[in-house]
């Protein structure tokens, strides 16, 4: 089948043209090492093929270091399709532009495509980003070929929504102090504006306001080196630009937004601010004109999507702001419940033995690590498919000890002998 006769299928609007700006061509490759993968990338972003071997990122991106490509594919949607490949990795940024073109098969045709219609038609294959698994890896290929920065602008923001878990440490804080000690400018807030979606009690608000300051800097936030400061208190300047966003956002996107889906459904009345967040939350990170976005996994998709919106407006209005990048974790990127290795750690849970507050005393923080869902199985061994729960409990040590760049065979070994039991008095 065609990549024309898939979209037609499936309802998408587009052209078979012969003749195309190939600047707004998007190439694909077939690459074999690791999983095999599609990668569709702009040909502006590529250079020559050959060079497309010497992008480490790739091999990171595969989990392979020997790996081979098949160049010239056509009709390459029409593979994913056919299960050919296991995921795709998406140049960002095909979404630069009003269109793209993908070649197809037929001489010198290519399909005409919405690049916002080539991210549905993906998902709807069952290849999107936000799954635990994503089998859509959107790259930017562009910031990769001006390589790692070494000065960034950092900042990041946290709901004072009080009670904070360690997740958000181990997801974000602790990350927060990593940036710290390594970059000259921080800047963190409270995004108390984003607070006013689930409709607080004012008096509340202000009191967790305060209880959240006091959790970061008694997390060790050190204020002589980084901002702190309150989102409102500037709240003009993010709501004006939050504006100019807005008019620059597709209003589909916001509805793909897994955490819009999921708070959505929980609340009556659903006011269009829950809708918008993530469009502040781009201006909250563009107004600074920051780089770097130390943020946990669920956040993933907020900055894809803002990502988007700053190149749009440069695109459109001239060069005005870095296109951030979002710094999520490698290890725990989502701390998993203490109960139930499926399910995230968080507050909401009804479950509060699942969760560790950071305002936990020792004693409860240490009945409910006794407490914790293991196995069977007295050999503690990283296996996040099979064994989610001892997974999550090794990688917390291996966070919180410090050692998160050793392998993960280290910290087994330093386990050797002791079982779960051991392992829960660390
Ligand atoms: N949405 C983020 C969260 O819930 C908080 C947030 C708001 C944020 N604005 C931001 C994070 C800007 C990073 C950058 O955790």
């Amino acid at each position: 089948m065609s990549d024309a006769s898939l979209l037609r299928e499936k309802g998408y609007s587009h052209n078979v043209v012969h003749e195309f700006d190939r600047r707004n061509l998007v190439r694909g490759f077939v690459l074999k090492g690791g999983k095999p993968t599609l990668l569709l990338i702009a040909e502006e972003n590529l250079g020559s093929p050959e060079s497309l071997l010497d992008l480490p990122v790739l091999e990171s991106l595969l989990g392979s270091s020997s790996i081979t490509y098949e160049d010239g594919v056509v009709d390459g949607l029409s593979l994913v399709s056919q299960s050919k490949v296991e995921q795709v990795i998406l140049d960002e940024s095909v979404f630069d532009r009003e269109c793209i073109y993908l070649k197809t098969a037929g001489r010198n045709s290519a399909v005409e495509l919405n690049p916002e219609d080539l991210r549905k038609v993906l998902a709807d294959l069952g290849f999107d980003s936000e799954s635990d698994r994503p089998k859509l890896i959107p790259y930017d290929f562009g910031y990769a070929a001006a390589g790692e920065m070494t000065r960034h602008r950092v900042i990041s923001g946290i709901q004072p929504s009080g009670d904070m878990t360690l997740g958000n440490y181990l997801g974000a804080i602790i990350n927060w102090k990593k940036q710290i000690e390594q970059y000259d400018e921080n800047f963190f807030f409270l995004a108390d504006l984003h607070s006013l979606t689930v409709l607080p009690d004012p008096a509340d608000l202000r009191d967790r306001i305060r209880q959240t300051v006091m959790t970061l800097v008694a997390c060790g936030l050190d204020l002589d080196k980084a901002v702190l400061f309150r989102q409102s208190d500037l709240g003009g300047y993010h709501a004006q630009l939050g504006w100019i966003f807005s008019c620059l956002t597709p209003e589909g996107r916001l509805e793909q937004m897994t955490q819009f889906k999921d708070k959505s459904q929980k609340q009556q009345v659903v006011g269009t601010g829950l809708k918008t967040y993530p469009i502040l939350m781009a201006a909250d990170i563009a107004l600074y004109q920051a780089t770097l976005v130390p943020v946990g996994d669920d956040q993933r998709q907020h900055l894809e999507l803002c990502r988007e919106i700053v190149r749009r407006f440069n695109h459109r209005y001239g060069y005005a702001m870095p296109v951030p990048k979002a710094d999520i974790p490698k290890v725990l990127a989502r701390v998993k419940s203490l109960t139930d290795g499926i399910k995230k750690m968080s507050k909401s849970d009804e479950n509060r033995d699942g969760c560790v507050y950071l305002l936990d005393s020792p004693d409860e923080i240490s009945r409910k690590m006794k407490r914790a869902k293991t196995d069977s199985d007295p050999t503690l061994r990283f296996d996040e498919e099979n064994r989610p729960e001892v997974t999550n409990l090794l990688s917390m040590f291996k966070v919180l000890s410090g050692r998160d760049s050793e392998p993960d065979a280290a910290i087994e070994a330093h386990f050797e002998g002791k079982g779960a039991g051991g392992l829960k008095k660390n």
